[in-house]
């Protein structure tokens, strides 16, 4: 793998792509790179280096991780520090890197979920595997049911106080827990910065209140998997292609194709269609047609697929007709396709 530092595009901030993080002074571009899968040790060096560096010269400015992404746990965080520093580190300023922990990274009782002791350790190896001094934005990845939110929230706080984050967010929350974090980082001064829930299509869940306590509270927020991990894409119109992330994730099953499902992705395709663009492009138009949705943080297993998302971004908005007629295929509430 070549060493040489990357030569930016010198036209990456051409197309005007960002949108301001709620009532926040931080922009973040509509089309974000989330690294959660694709970036493990499965997968070459040089096909995630062009990936990240494709998105930074197309004006993305922002790559989202968590201390748990790869596989194995950490790894996404070692590579994408590696590349960041031979390829990227000029333009250090010019990259908002996010990382997240909540979920289990090590064994024992300090390795999960939402204590003081486990944020902070998990922010701190995240720094060292991302060979950086601080990360722009420090999530809190999922509520812990059994820590007080006040004890999960003054170690956000103290992330940002110590100079290891720049800005706090919290990912899978609910609208009361949202409230209430909203309300307890404010009386601590670390207002928070942004909400980091699952939207698409095919999980609606957030209209169910989320999104109304996330514009009253002058959130903003980054929808994740808004194309349901590749449903929301040609990827399985015609059966389920070698290297598909159904073939290889837990996370993606092959039962999820069923007669409902394709009746629903082939309708929303000839509405893509119709609009001269492709099925993923109009499902991203769909989760940025709310203004409460600050970006749209997709994966990418190609540059192909990158260029193709971010190319969503030069269509014209959906029009009020064009929203009804996806009505009937997008679901509702928490009912999967
Ligand atoms: N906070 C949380 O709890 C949480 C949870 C999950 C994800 N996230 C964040 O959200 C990010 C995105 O999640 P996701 O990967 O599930 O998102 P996604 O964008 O819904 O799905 C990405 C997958 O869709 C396919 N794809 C992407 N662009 C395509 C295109 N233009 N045309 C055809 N296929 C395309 C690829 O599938 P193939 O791999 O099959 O090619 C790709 O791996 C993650 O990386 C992470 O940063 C956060």
């Amino acid at each position: 793998m070549s060493h040489t530092p990357h030569v930016a595009n010198p036209d990456r901030y051409s197309k005007d792509i960002y949108r301001r993080c709620g009532r926040s002074g931080l922009k973040l571009p509509a089309i974000s790179l989330g690294l959660w899968q694709n970036f493990g040790c499965s997968t070459p060096m040089e096909r995630m280096r062009d990936i990240i560096l494709e998105a930074f010269d197309l004006g993305i400015t922002h790559y989202d991780l968590a201390n748990n992404y790869g596989p194995p746990p950490g790894a996404a965080e070692s590579y994408f520090g590696r590349i960041l520093r031979k390829y990227l580190k000029p333009y250090r300023d010019e990259i908002i890197v996010s990382t997240k922990a909540g979920y289990g990274m090590w064994p024992g009782p300090y390795g999960d979920f939402g204590s003081r002791k486990y944020l902070l350790a998990s922010l701190d190896r995240s720094l060292e595997r991302l060979g950086m001094d601080y990360v722009d934005i420090f999530y809190h990845h999922r509520p812990d049911p059994e820590t007080p939110l006040e004890e999960s929230m003054s170690a956000l706080d103290q992330a940002v106080r110590s100079g290891k984050a720049l800005y706090a967010g919290i990912s899978n929350y609910g609208p009361d827990a949202t409230r209430e974090a909203v309300r307890i980082m404010k009386a601590l001064g670390t207002p928070l910065l942004i909400h980091q829930p699952r939207y698409s299509m095919f999980d609606r869940t957030p209209e169910q209140g989320l999104l109304d306590v996330i514009g009253e509270s002058g959130l903003g927020s980054i929808v994740f998997s808004p194309l349901a991990q590749g449903l929301l894409t040609n990827r399985y119109l015609k059966g389920i292609p070698e290297g598909s992330r159904i073939t290889h994730s837990e996370f993606l099953k092959e039962s999820q194709i069923s007669p409902t499902y394709l009746e629903r992705a082939k309708a929303l395709n000839e509405i893509a269609k119709g609009r001269g663009q492709s099925l993923a492009q109009l499902a991203l138009q769909w989760v940025l047609r709310d203004e409460r949705v600050t970006s749209a943080v997709v994966g990418a297993s190609s540059v192909g697929q990158l260029r193709d998302s971010v190319a969503s971004l030069d269509f014209e908005p959906l029009t009020a007709d064009e929203i009804a007629a996806i009505e009937p295929y997008a679901v509702h509430g928490t009912e999967k396709a």
